[in-house]
């Protein structure tokens, strides 16, 4: 079912119902971060592209916002079942494109599935309210609000790198279910496995322009798309970096931004040791460290530091490295530069005294899994975000030095609080600025009906099924002003 998205291994671009080449003759190189190996080729698209897919979005918009929300959770659901069927597929595509291990690739494939017949079904549930004025001072019960949710118009997703598929569903399946029409502008490294779920949307009934893809590197292309003036609503997951840069260079555009984080592990004496070790080097290890949510730093009590060092230390040691089709956990970085950055933050905590427990070994883009105890906060590494596979310690005297320290950080994404005492963890999560809060568990987006958002540095606005349909429509009222009557005639009894 995929042949008519690539000709002669180049992608084309989904405009109009049609798959279509770009007139600009400019392609870019996909190579695979396992070995460099070509995975494929995509169109750099133009401008003058860019405005015929945006004006195709905007014209095409009202035939679906106009379509009963039944008939839309139709389609949205045949595109999860299509998706099922072929997740295996396009499984093997995320791990050649981004070498992310098959295990998890099967995963945000399948997780995929179920985010989008959620928002389908979820979809349905979302109804509008109807208001009565006289709970206002001033006011009679005949004023009458009904309240609907309409959609937005043209809603611009962009996704990062590291779940191509599933952060793009994220973004597609709310926007679609509100009955918007979505201009998709994939990661450049990921495009491919970002096409074919296009193709998954395409295939499961969309009315053509309703879903319009454009493919190109984000430094060449991206500021032209984001300033579009046909653009309604920008949907960004990325850096803090650029998304900083979209919302500098937007103006009155709506915008929701998932962003960087440098989220903490917060460890008090009370703690299950194994059991925070085990979340602790989970969280921080998958997709070596590529995810936003991934735990990029520890804050442990002093006096539990040192057993608590020796157990993540021995669960690190045991993580098998290696190329991602293999049963590993640590597979390459997505590419040298994200590897040099990584590194750099490395070099960093050594120069500066960090105690060096397991890793520092390089193989280039595949870096061994680190981790750094006595981590002061002199150095990058207890600031910065790697997106790698290496984790600081910092060792803190009490829950306020903890506290002070983690919300010291710009970003605010998620923290982890592990402690048998709950008073304590409802205290620490009540004066930690980040958006989520787990006790005992590791940090984490999911499950996907869940509220996500990050604050300060880590976002703007709440994601989560029913909070992007939402966040991506707005309540329209029309107020019914019944005539008020003389007559008391058939008074209510
Ligand atoms: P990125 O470099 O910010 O890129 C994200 C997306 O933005 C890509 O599609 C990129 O295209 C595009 N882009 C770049 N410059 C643009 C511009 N001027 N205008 C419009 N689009 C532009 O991030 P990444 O490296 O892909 O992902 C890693 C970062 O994302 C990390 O910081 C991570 O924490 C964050 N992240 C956050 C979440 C969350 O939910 N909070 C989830 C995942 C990742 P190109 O690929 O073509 O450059
Ligand atoms: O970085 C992607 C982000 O959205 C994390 O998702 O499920 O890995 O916590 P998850």
């Amino acid at each position: 079912m995929f042949e008519d998205i690539k000709d002669n291994n180049i992608y084309k671009n989904l405009y109009d119902g049609q798959w279509v080449s770009s007139a600009s003759n400019n392609f870019i190189t996909i190579n695979s971060p396992i070995n460099e190996e070509e995975v494929g080729k995509i169109q750099a698209m133009t401008g003058e592209e860019v405005d015929k897919v945006v004006s195709k979005a905007q014209s095409s918009f009202g035939i679906w916002a106009d379509k009963p929300v039944s008939e839309r959770a139709d389609i949205i659901h045949k595109a999860a079942a299509i998706l099922e069927e072929n997740s295996e597929e396009i499984a093997n595509i995320l791990t050649k494109e981004i070498a992310k291990d098959i295990k998890s690739a099967r995963s945000e494939v399948i997780r995929t599935v179920d985010f989008i017949r959620f928002t389908a079904d979820e979809g349905k549930r979302i109804q509008g309210e109807t208001l009565q004025g006289d709970g206002f001072h001033g006011f009679s019960k005949n004023k009458l609000a009904f309240v609907t949710r309409e959609p937005v118009g043209v809603v611009l997703a962009i996704s990062p790198f590291n779940y191509p598929v599933n952060l793009s569903a994220s973004k597609i399946a709310p926007a679609l279910m509100a009955g918007n029409s979505v201009v998709f502008k994939p990661p450049t490294q990921g495009s491919i496995s970002a096409l074919y779920l296009a193709k998954v949307f395409q295939a499961a009934g969309l009315p053509s322009g309703v879903l319009n893809t454009i493919t190109g590197k984000g430094s060449e292309i991206g500021d032209y798309i984001i300033k579009h003036k046909e653009i309604d609503l920008i949907n960004f997951t990325g850096s803090s970096e650029v998304g900083r840069h979209i919302s500098e260079v937007t103006t009155m555009v709506p915008s929701i931004m998932e962003l960087g984080g440098k989220d903490a592990a917060i460890v008090l004496e009370d703690a299950d040791l194994e059991h925070a070790a085990n979340n602790i080097v989970k969280g921080a290890f998958s997709y070596s460290g590529q995810r936003c949510t991934a735990l990029k730093r520890v804050l442990v009590l002093e006096n539990i530091a040192d057993q608590l060092v020796d157990i993540i230390t021995e669960y690190v040691s045991q993580l098998k490295v290696g190329n991602p089709f293999d049963d590993v956990t640590i597979t390459p970085l997505i590419n040298n530069k994200a590897a040099d950055f990584v590194q750099g933050l490395i070099d960093d905590a050594i120069e500066k005294g960090a105690t060096l427990k397991i890793g520092n070994k390089r193989e280039g883009n595949l870096l061994y899994p680190t981790v750094f105890d006595n981590v002061t906060t002199h150095m990058r590494i207890a600031w910065e975000e790697p997106f790698g596979p290496v984790l600081p310690i910092i060792r803190v005297k009490n829950i306020d030095e903890a506290v002070e320290i983690a919300n010291a950080s710009e970003y605010g994404l998620q923290s982890s609080i592990f402690t048998n005492d709950i008073d304590d963890a409802f205290h620490i999560a009540r004066l930690l600025e980040v958006g989520t809060v787990q006790i005992n568990n590791k940090t984490e987006r999911g499950p996907d009906h869940f509220p996500f958002l990050g604050v300060k540095s880590s976002g703007m606005g709440t994601q989560g099924i029913r909070y992007s349909i939402e966040a991506m429509s707005r309540p329209k009222a029309i107020v019914v002003n019944l005539r008020e009557r003389s007559d008391k005639v058939g008074q209510v009894k």
